[in-house]
């Protein structure tokens, strides 16, 4: 589907943002095998997201949505019963690497598959350490989905994250509750925390300290009430779109602030950014706020070391924002966007320069120099949910028309998405 975008001379409005997709993903999953009903609040109807839905469903997991809201009934973590077929996690590679750590500690056989773009990312570093806990896995060439798993039996490891991934950190967190005995995780890089925030809520016994995460297992989860907050990775695409916009002003509602997701707004403060917080509160786990954004003038930056995990699904929005700000952004340590749903360093790189921006890749990021003038083009979205969304802002601040191609893959995270951009003209 092809959708096409015009300048807009300014934003304003209060929108709100589908709910956190990684909260989501993990509400569902620790739901399903937690005692008694889950219930989650602002649970986002995105295809990521249904593709855990229906993986459990698959394993006897009854779930229901219905006014906004989705409840789980869970099993136990002993309860799932194993799926007939390969359960697809889609393009979701929260969906398949979590899921791999819950597969690993039960007692059937089973096998995730995914799209082609989730066939092609990594999932060594899942196999690696649950097999070492002790799960059989077979993958195709080696590292590669669809995997076979062969769970049960697991003991508790010592481990260090060889890569700042909060994907595999849950899986092997998630594998734990299985273990005979405690786990400990190492990371060297923070990574966002969701899983360790609703673990503890769920009335797992699990230590965090600034390196490293502990989980001893205990006999059962018990079922919470879970609000999502609004997702600050769907939030960046308007927080962008209101800064580049000349004149613009917008308030964007209830949105989760967890200080392991706001790197985009230090960064963005950082090259100059008018951005407020306000009625900053606590959902059970989660601390949200609304955000205010007021159209600024930006200059380079430098993004490096612990800024990337913090805002690593930003990157692409963020060097579109990087095009317009006056002086050279720098962007390293960011060798984790090549096994992202695209290669990102690659396909940002082409898009943007596809507008006219003067923008590199290097090995482990890019280097931008601004600001550019952007010519509206044929921007495709490359099978990528946020190439097009952030296609979709470039054409707002390019001159002539924008031709998202493929726009449909906005879907993954954020249907609706054009709508609701389009909406804040004015
Ligand atoms: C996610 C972790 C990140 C992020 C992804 C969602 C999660 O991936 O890019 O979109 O929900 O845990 P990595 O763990 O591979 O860095």
């Amino acid at each position: 589907m092809n959708i096409t975008m015009t300048p807009a001379a300014r934003l304003s409005g209060e929108i709100s943002v589908p709910g956190d997709k990684s909260i989501s993903h993990r509400a569902i999953m620790l739901g399903a095998i937690s005692r008694g009903v889950t219930r989650v609040k602002g649970f986002p109807a995105n295809q990521d997201c249904m593709s855990t839905i229906k993986a459990f469903e698959q394993m006897g997991i009854d779930i229901r949505s219905g006014n906004g809201e989705v409840l789980v009934h869970g099993k136990g973590l002993r309860g799932l019963s194993a799926p007939s077929g390969a359960i697809d996690a889609g393009n979701s590679g929260t969906t398949a690497r979590l899921l791999s750590g819950i597969l690993a500690g039960q007692g059937f056989e089973s096998i995730v598959d995914g799209d082609a773009s989730l066939r092609k990312r990594p999932m060594r570093r899942v196999i690696e350490p649950l097999s070492m806990m002790g799960a059989e896995i077979t993958a195709r060439d080696g590292g590669f989905l669809p995997l076979h798993i062969s769970g049960g039996k697991l003991r508790g490891i010592e481990y260090t994250l060889p890569v700042a991934s909060a994907q595999v950190k849950s899986a092997i967190l998630l594998a734990l509750l299985y273990a005979d005995g405690p786990g400990t995780i190492h990371q060297p890089v923070a990574s966002r925390d969701h899983t360790e925030l609703m673990l503890k809520q769920f009335g797992c016994n699990i230590d965090v300290s600034q390196h490293s995460i502990t989980l001893t297992p205990v006999p059962e989860l018990y079922g919470q009430d879970i609000t999502v907050p609004g997702d600050i990775s769907s939030a960046a695409f308007f927080i962008t779109a209101a800064l580049l916009v000349p004149g613009s002003y917008i308030r964007i509602t209830n949105v989760g602030i967890n200080p392991t997701r706001t790197g985009i707004l230090d960064v963005y403060r950082r090259m100059g950014a008018s951005i407020g917080i306000e009625n900053v509160r606590n959902t059970e786990a989660e601390p949200v706020a609304d955000i205010i954004v007021y159209s600024s003038n930006l200059k380079g930056t430098v993004i490096e070391g612990y800024d990337i995990p913090r805002l690593i699904d930003e990157i692409p929005v963020i060097a579109l924002a990087a095009t317009q700000a006056k002086g050279t952004t720098v962007i390293r340590d960011a060798k984790e966007l090549k096994v992202k749903e695209s290669d990102r360093i690659k396909t940002v790189v082409e898009m943007l320069k596809g507008f006219g921006a003067d923008i590199t890749a290097t090995d482990d990021g890019m280097v931008i120099k601004g600001p550019a003038n952007l010519n509206g083009c044929m921007a495709a979205s490359t099978m990528d949910h946020r190439i097009a969304m952030t296609a979709a802002v470039a054409g707002l601040v390019a001159r002539g028309e924008t031709v998202i191609v493929g726009a449909e893959w906005a879907d993954i995270s954020f249907p609706g998405y054009f709508e609701e951009i389009n909406k804040l003209r004015s």
